[in-house]
């Protein structure tokens, strides 16, 4: 029987809490889950790549099927080396589609490896890390938008 191994990749600076339906989701639907937090982005993160996989490794530690990794480089390699058959993407909102349909044709181009969408819940549709952050920079609380631990840390980096 064919095993169908996804990759949920991402910033995750930091994961939200529409990223972690993301991938909860993506464990009903696939044998295993590789989380891959992509190294060097172009802004300043804040959050370093090991700090975000440290913190997905923590939120997913109850989840047996699932596996964080850093990557650098193009994501079709790492998941071609590691026996990935399917991309999962969470789309927010006809706003993410246009580049995500480019990126998952590219990607298929490039590989063979198709790409699955899967629909935000309504209540995260809003989310993303940059808004997260904004908010949580300028005073607003960032809780419900982020994990307990996440929102921990981000108050402690912000406190440095
Ligand atoms: O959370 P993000 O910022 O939307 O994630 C973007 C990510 C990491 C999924 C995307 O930038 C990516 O796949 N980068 C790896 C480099 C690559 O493969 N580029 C070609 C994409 S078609």
């Amino acid at each position: 029987m064919r095993v169908a191994k996804a990759v949920c990749p991402g910033s995750f600076d930091p994961p939200t809490n529409g990223h972690m339906d993301v991938i909860r989701r993506s464990l009903s639907l696939f044998d295993t889950v590789l989380v891959a937090v992509i190294r060097n982005l172009s802004k300043r993160p804040m959050f370093s790549s090991e700090e975000r996989v440290e913190m997905l490794c923590d939120l997913l530690a109850e989840e047996p099927r699932v596996e964080v990794v850093a990557f650098d480089g193009l994501l079709v390699d790492l998941a071609k080396a590691r026996g990935v058959n399917v991309i999962v993407k969470g789309l927010r909102a006809v706003s993410d589609f246009d580049y995500e349909l480019q990126m998952a044709q590219m990607n298929h181009g490039l590989s063979g490896i198709d790409t699955v969408f899967i629909p935000t819940s309504p209540e995260h549709a809003y989310l993303s890390s940059s808004l997260v952050k904004e908010v949580g920079s300028l005073g607003g609380s960032v809780s419900g938008l982020v994990p307990g631990r996440v929102a921990e840390l981000m108050k402690e980096r912000w406190s440095e």
